[in-house]
């Protein structure tokens, strides 16, 4: 075990070298997981990419950073973080420092219950056939549990059926029945898949209707985390700008989320910048939790904020933040992909669950970053800073020439790709 001080100072003035040596003091990881994190000539192996999907052509990188200051339950947590956007890790590691004045995160979460769909059609009697479908639970479930013995061995497996029926659709009436799976440390799309399948034969049977559809429901409202934050004003305030005011526009900006589907999509997207990277880094499936948190945020009919920022009697601001997060520590590119495994080492994770709780906060981070940015000077300035080597890039700079283009547009508050030629052009000169 490391200093386990996720608060470490004056990281990012470090160099790649130096910040990697800081990760290794916090969690004392071994050389060969410092290796995979940093990604060197390819940690993953063209070989490997080659079984994971089809086709395979090469391989492809991104930036992993790590995200500090994270406290959550009271537990000191270093961030791995893949994403090509500049300024997600400064921001989520910006208000993790004032999540942390606040006493950190608090996160829990639901069982890791999944559910399966099996659509029937041509049934003549729905009622009747919903009746015979629920008095044949048992026998269902242990079919399903016969099918994935390794989710049965870890402890999960096919709790509980339900039936939905719908009167009308565009082809007719149809019954949809919904297999709930607890799905332990495994994302489970596979199991859930192979457990629906085997199942919709007996479905048939006790229903007299045909199955069609048989797979998961990426709607996963029965596999929730939780976060929440406490910030002090103090922690919030700015030069210019008392913490109170700062409370106040943020509380603002999330009324503006809560009613405008517009504002909420981008509201929850500044959400998602914070849990994407994690799923990326972690080898999750971010489709799968993109979709499950844009479905999860209609869910009362109407799009609106994943998150809910208050302010308590003491003028505290008090974040909440719960959504579906289907993410699992075995099985697919989590044990495939050399800095997936690392990036879970580092995180220092039991189980899937645990990894949930640290994504949600990671989006709960995010947003706040965002909206103390948007409720205050705004975004541009903050994020065209850390964009301004991006674009410097883009216009030919390379070596030391990045960094002394970068800081001349900032200092010249002219961050364009035109200007960075002109500098590159007179720098070179
Ligand atoms: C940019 O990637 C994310 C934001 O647009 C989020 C938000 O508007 O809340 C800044």
């Amino acid at each position: 075990m490391g200093t386990q001080n996720s608060r470490i100072q004056g990281f990012y003035k470090l160099n790649p070298f130096e910040r990697l040596q800081e990760v290794k003091a916090f969690d004392g990881l071994c050389d060969d997981d410092l290796r995979a994190l940093h990604g060197g000539h390819g940690i993953l192996s063209i070989e490997r990419a080659d079984k994971m999907i089809e086709n395979v052509v090469g391989t492809y990188n991104l930036p992993l950073g790590v995200a500090t200051n994270f406290q959550i339950n009271g537990r000191d947590i270093l961030i791995p973080m893949v994403v090509e956007e500049p300024s997600i890790v400064a921001g989520a590691s910006y208000a993790a420092r004032m999540v942390r004045a606040g006493g950190g995160f608090q996160a829990d979460s639901t069982a890791p219950l999944m559910i399966g769909q099996i659509q029937l059609v041509g049934i003549t009697a729905m009622n009747s056939a919903r009746h015979d479908i629920l008095a044949h639970s048992e026998e269902i479930l242990a079919l399903a549990n016969a099918q994935s013995r390794s989710l049965t061995a870890l402890g999960g497996g096919a709790r509980e059926i339900e039936v939905h029926i719908f009167e009308q659709s565009p082809m007719g009436p149809m019954m949809v029945v919904h297999v709930v799976i607890d799905c332990r440390d495994a994302m489970g799309a596979n199991a859930i898949n192979s457990m629906c399948e085997a199942v919709a034969p007996r479905l048939e049977q006790i229903s007299g209707g045909r199955a069609y559809l048989r797979i998961l429901s990426n709607l996963s409202d029965r596999r929730l985390a939780r976060a929440r934050c406490v910030v002090p004003p103090k922690a919030l305030e700015r030069d210019d700008i008392s913490g109170e005011e700062v409370v106040d526009g943020i509380l603002w900006a999330y009324a503006f989320a809560a009613v405008d589907p517009y504002r909420a999509t981008t509201h929850n997207k500044g959400i998602l910048n914070g849990i994407d990277p994690v799923i990326v880094a972690t080898g999750n499936d971010w489709r799968a939790i993109e979709a499950g948190a844009h479905a999860y945020a209609a869910r009362n009919g109407r799009y609106t904020s994943l998150s809910v920022w208050e302010k308590d009697e003491a003028g505290n601001l008090v974040g909440t933040l719960e959504m579906p997060l289907a993410v699992g520590i075995v099985g697919g590119a989590t044990k495939v992909h050399p800095a997936a495994q690392a990036a879970l080492k580092l995180l220092n994770v039991q189980s899937a669950t645990e990894l949930a709780e640290i994504c949600v906060c990671a989006g709960l981070a995010s947003n706040l970053a965002a909206m103390r940015a948007l409720a205050t000077e705004g975004i541009q300035r903050g994020h065209m800073g850390l964009h301004a080597r991006q674009i410097a890039m883009a216009a030919g700079a390379s070596g030391p020439l990045i960094d002394e283009v970068a800081r001349r547009m900032v200092e010249e508050r002219n961050i364009k790709p035109a200007r960075a030629e002109e500098i590159v052009a007179e720098l070179r000169a």
